[in-house]
C-alpha cells in the first residue's frame, strides 16, 4: 500500500506515520526529516537546503524528487511506502505520477489530516524531538516522562530551527498558496481521504484505521 499523508506542518502527519509504520509494516519517508539529516550532515544538498527550511520556504523541486525517487526503489519499500510531506506542491504531484507509472507503481490513498491554525501554531511552537531516534513529543500535548529526555532511548530532546512563530507563519503561508491544490489534485483522482485532526493523538490514528482498513 502506498500512502501520501498530506496536511498542514504540525497537522500530525510525524506523529502518525510513526504508529502506522507498525500497523502496516511500511516505511515513512519524510523529506523533511531526510532534509534535516542532509543539514545534520554538512553535505552541500543539506547547506542550500538550510537557506530554504529556515525561511520557511520549500527546497526546489529537483533536490526532493531525486531524494524521494532513489528512496523509493529501496528494498525495504517493496510492500509499500508512507510519503510524509511529499508531494507538496502540484508540480511535485505531477512528477510522482509520471516516476510511479515508469515504475508500475501508483498512490493508493492520499490522507489529509485537517486542523485549524491556531492548533497547529500551539502545536509547532511546543514541539519537541530527539536528536538520537526522531521521536516526536509535545510540551503540553505529549510530554516525555523526564524534561528533555526521550522516552525511548533516552536521547537529547531538541526544538526544530523552523518552530518559531515567525518561520511557522511563512510555512502556513507556504502551504495555503503551494499545497493546498493538492487537495482538489487528489480528490479528482478519486483518493482522497479526509482526517479530522483534532482529538488524541490515539483517537486520529483510529480515523485513519477506520477509512485505511
Ligand atoms: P517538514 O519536516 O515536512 O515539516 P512540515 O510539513 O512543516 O510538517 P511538520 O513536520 O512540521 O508537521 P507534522 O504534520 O509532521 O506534525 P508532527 O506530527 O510533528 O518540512 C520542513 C521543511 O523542509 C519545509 O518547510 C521545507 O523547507 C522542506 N521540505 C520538506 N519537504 C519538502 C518538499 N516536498 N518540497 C520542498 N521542500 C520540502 O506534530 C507536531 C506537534 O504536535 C508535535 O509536538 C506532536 O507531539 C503534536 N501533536 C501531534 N498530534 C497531536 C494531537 N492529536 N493533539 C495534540 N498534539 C499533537
Ligand atoms: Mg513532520
Amino acid at each position: 500500500m502506498n500512502i501520501i499523508l498530506l496536511g498542514p506542518p504540525g497537522a500530525g502527519k510525524g506523529t502518525q506515520a510513526k504508529r502506522m509504520i507498525e500497523k502496516y509494516g511500511i516505511p515513512q519517508i519524510s523529506t523533511g526529516d531526510m532534509l534535516r539529516a542532509a543539514v545534520q550532515a554538512g553535505t552541500e544538498l543539506g547547506l542550500e537546503a538550510k537557506k530554504y527550511m529556515d525561511a520557511g520556504q520549500l527546497v526546489p523541486d529537483e533536490v526532493v524528487i531525486g531524494l524521494v525517487k532513489e528512496r523509493i526503489q529501496q528494498d525495504d519499500c517493496k510492500n509499500g511506502y508512507m510519503l510524509d510531506g511529499f508531494p507538496r506542491n502540484v508540480s511535485q504531484a505531477e512528477t510522482l505520477d509520471k516516476m510511479l507509472s515508469e515504475l508500475g507503481q501508483k498512490i493508493d490513498h492520499v490522507v489529509c489530516i485537517e486542523v485549524p491554525e491556531d492548533e497547529l501554531i500551539k502545536r509547532l511552537t511546543g514541539r519537541r524531538t530527539c536528536k538520537q531516534c526522531g521521536a516526536g513529543y509535545h510540551v503540553v500535548f505529549d510530554p516525555p516522562k523526564q524534561d528533555g529526555v526521550c522516552d525511548k532511548c533516552g536521547g537529547e530532546l531538541y526544538q526544530r530551527d523552523d518552530d518559531n512563530e515567525e518561520t511557522v507563519k511563512s510555512r502556513l503561508k507556504v502551504y495555503k498558496e503551494q499545497t493546498e491544490p493538492l487537495i482538489a489534485y487528489y480528490e479528482k483522482q478519486g483518493k482522497l481521504r479526509r482526517i479530522d485532526g483534532v482529538g488524541s493523538i490515539d483517537e486520529i490514528f483510529n480515523r485513519i484505521v477506520a477509512v485505511l482498513g
